[in-house]
């Protein structure tokens, strides 16, 4: 038997442990041929790319970031039609194609929500789609957590530990953007772990007159800086996100500047001494921490299991502790936001964090 893995959407620490896991696993366990499928669902199309993949050629790769499949952003796009000399096309045909003449009897698809969408889209079109949840976002439905997370939160909170000794020294607001579009996994849990004094997620609308008070407040106290985290998705009462570019049907393609947005305001409103730092793609970057690492390794296998089973259209997630599955239909009916009253909201809220609210 021969199954293909593709990593789709943007690259998270711990890709690399579950292509080495289904590689070890399919192999090892269940004796079965892989194919690396390169540069995500776009490496199905014609001409297809793609190597055979064997526990020797995933030797060493456990604790490296990145993919050695490569990847594509904007998956979404096979799934819509475009026109190719004047005859409408969809490029999707293609890779429901390429799995037939490939000969695979499984495709393990390792992605965030729009990698699990398109894979949820090519099994209702007769692929034996597996999918298995990636994203530093964390806002994956139907699974306490994805692989990639922890380390992207472990490299803000440090960020944040170093960041506090330059405010504490000038005496500055030090604002700093995390990743976390539409969800503030990161900016919550890093912005806990890292003590910061105000925290802005895209579930809680904030007010910047609530943001300066707190501000304002702890100069009065004596605590002459504060450490304010934005998480890139943030969105003021009444206002927007800050979208640096958008595809022409409206898709958001890419968001960025809040940081500094709220950094302004702050000066402009409290005559403070203001930085900002972005920290972007470093968040996506470097080796998985152990958790990731374990849990993108239980997934690999997990994934091959449900293939043997023959159980496709499935997503593995993590419940209590176990590895599970769920169908792609019920993992990507939304996205899994941080409930604005939750209790690591409101525990932070009891040590005077801030919100904006
Ligand atoms: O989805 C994960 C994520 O890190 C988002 O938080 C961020 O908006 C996006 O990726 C950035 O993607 P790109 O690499 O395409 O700019």
């Amino acid at each position: 038997m021969k199954i293909g893995v593709l990593t789709g959407g943007g690259d998270c620490p711990g890709l690399n442990a579950v292509i080495r896991a289904v590689v070890k696993g399919a192999t090892l366990r269940y004796g079965w041929e892989i194919l690396g499928i390169e540069g995500g669902f776009s490496g199905l199309r014609v001409p297809p790319h793609v190597r055979v993949l064997t526990p020797q050629s995933v030797r060493g790769i456990l604790p490296m970031g990145g993919t050695i499949l490569g990847t594509t952003s904007g998956n979404h796009m096979i799934t819509k039609n475009r026109s190719a000399e004047g005859e409408d096309h969809n490029p999707s045909d293609e890779v429901v194609e390429q799995v037939k003449l490939l000969g695979l009897s499984g495709l393990i698809a390792i992605g965030g929500d729009g990698t699990l969408r398109v894979g949820q889209y090519l099994f209702e079109r007769g692929v034996p789609v597996i999918g298995v949840p990636k994203t530093i976002d964390n806002d994956i439905y139907e699974t306490d957590s994805t692989f990639g997370f922890h380390t992207a939160v472990n490299t803000a909170t440090e960020a944040l530990d170093k960041l506090h000794t330059t405010a504490e020294s000038h005496r500055r607001v030090i604002v700093v953007e995390v990743m976390g579009r539409y969800a503030g996994w990161i900016a919550l849990e890093a912005g806990l772990a890292g003590g910061a004094d105000v925290i802005l997620i895209p579930e809680i609308p904030f007010q910047m007159d609530v943001v300066c008070k707190k501000i304002m407040d702890r100069y009065q106290k004596g605590a002459g800086f504060s450490i304010v985290v934005v998480a890139e998705g943030a969105i003021p009462v009444g206002g927007e996100m800050s979208v640096l570019k958008r595809s022409e049907d409206g898709y958001v393609l890419r968001l960025g500047g809040m940081g500094h947005k709220v950094g302004q305001e702050i000066a402009d409103r409290t005559q403070v001494d203001v930085r900002v730092t972005v920290l972007g793609h470093v968040q996506r970057g470097g080796s998985p921490v152990p958790f990731d690492r374990n849990l993108a390794t239980r997934f690999g296998t997990a994934a091959c299991d449900l293939v043997a089973a023959g159980e496709f259209g499935k997503m593995v997630c993590l419940k209590g502790g176990r590895i599970e599955s769920v169908s792609l239909k019920e993992a990507t009916r939304g996205l899994k936001l941080i409930p604005p009253d939750s209790e690591e909201v409101r525990s932070a809220e009891t040590l005077g964090i801030s919100f904006g609210r």
